[in-house]
């Protein structure tokens, strides 16, 4: 559904909802992460934040929404690294990242799992490498659509193995853990704040995780670097964005916000059990975050433009 717009932006800013779009499925990590802050952020705001899905082609129908939304400060995008990596992917994307946006802050940095269904055969990562190497045309690797975090690792773990997998898209990787649990898929790449429940019920099997150091809360799973495959590194950063035209001053009301929810004990503990925390206070700002978006713009585009793959 279409994001909302309206009402009056300026001094008196909030006087309606505000909207924070999430570009995949509830119950997937974005959705985590964002359900996490935006409570703390309407306290701080004075009025109250209602979080939408519209999902699709891994985030960035979402995104174009907003893009496109009034920049009154009523409608907010919740995206992560895919905001990097969609040009390099889509040709006709419809949006440009450093243009069409104003930058709000950082808001985390999200570790990644490889995880499979309980019953796949590999026991450890190296056998994951061995088995894709010898059966890569039947296995199937789920990710949430092309440009998706999920997709981006899958495309890592597949160039690090110079194999090409069987990608099942979804609309998130909420449904896709699910039919992961269900056995429907053989394995993933996603991000801890989304299968850390079920690495820790024993619904999944667990390889290793994708960050240069162990995650505290997954103490037992390998580094990628530990088990072999040291170019497979990635994280998801996540952002807040309002469409390009938000008046400054309420950009800083949703900076401000942006910075107590961080700071909010609930949140980083509910983070901290989830793998990850929140940015620094310098980092949830508009300059850090723009800088950001331009230094993964041209990382992604050259790993992506190496290793040929392309939407449309
Ligand atoms: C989600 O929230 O579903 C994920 O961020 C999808 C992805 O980017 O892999």
């Amino acid at each position: 559904g279409g994001a909302s717009g309206g009402g009056n932006a300026g001094s008196n800013y909030p006087d309606q909802n505000i909207t924070i779009v999430v570009p995949f499925s509830a119950g997937g990590p974005t959705d985590t992460v964002t359900r996490m802050i935006a409570d703390p952020m309407a306290k701080k705001l004075g009025g109250k934040v209602v979080v939408q899905n519209v999902e699709g082609a891994g985030g960035t129908v979402g995104a174009g929404e907003v893009a496109r939304a009034e920049p009154d400060g009523y409608t907010v995008l919740m995206h992560h690294i895919g905001m990097s990596t969609a040009p390099a992917l889509y040709a006709d994307l419809g949006y440009k990242p450093l243009e069409d946006f104003e930058m709000v802050g950082l808001v985390t940095e999200v570790p990644m799992t490889i995880v499979a269904k309980k019953d796949f055969q590999p026991a450890t990562l190296q056998d994951l490498v061995t088995y894709v190497k010898a059966n890569a045309s039947k296995v199937t690797l789920a990710n949430a659509g092309i440009g998706a975090a999920s997709h981006l690792c899958g495309l890592l773990f597949q160039t690090a193995t110079g194999t090409k997998l069987q990608e099942v898209p979804y609309e998130g990787t909420g449904p896709a853990l699910t039919d992961l649990v269900g056995g429907q898929v053989d394995f993933m790449c996603d991000q801890t704040t989304n299968t850390s429940g079920q690495i820790a019920a024993g619904k999944v099997k667990a390889y290793a995780v994708t960050t240069p150091e162990r995650v505290k809360s997954l103490p037992d799973l390998p580094t990628t670097a530990e088990a072999g495959l040291p170019n497979l590194q990635v994280s998801v950063w996540h952002g807040l964005y309002v469409p390009k035209g938000t008046p400054a001053d309420v950009v800083q009301k949703l900076t401000e916000a942006l910075k107590v929810a961080l700071a909010d004990q609930a949140v980083v503990d509910q983070m901290a059990k989830l793998g990850t925390a929140p940015v620094s206070a310098e980092d949830a700002t508009p300059e850090a975050h723009r800088a950001k978006l331009e230094e993964q713009l041209a990382t992604w585009a050259k790993v992506i433009g190496d290793a040929g793959v392309k939407a449309s």
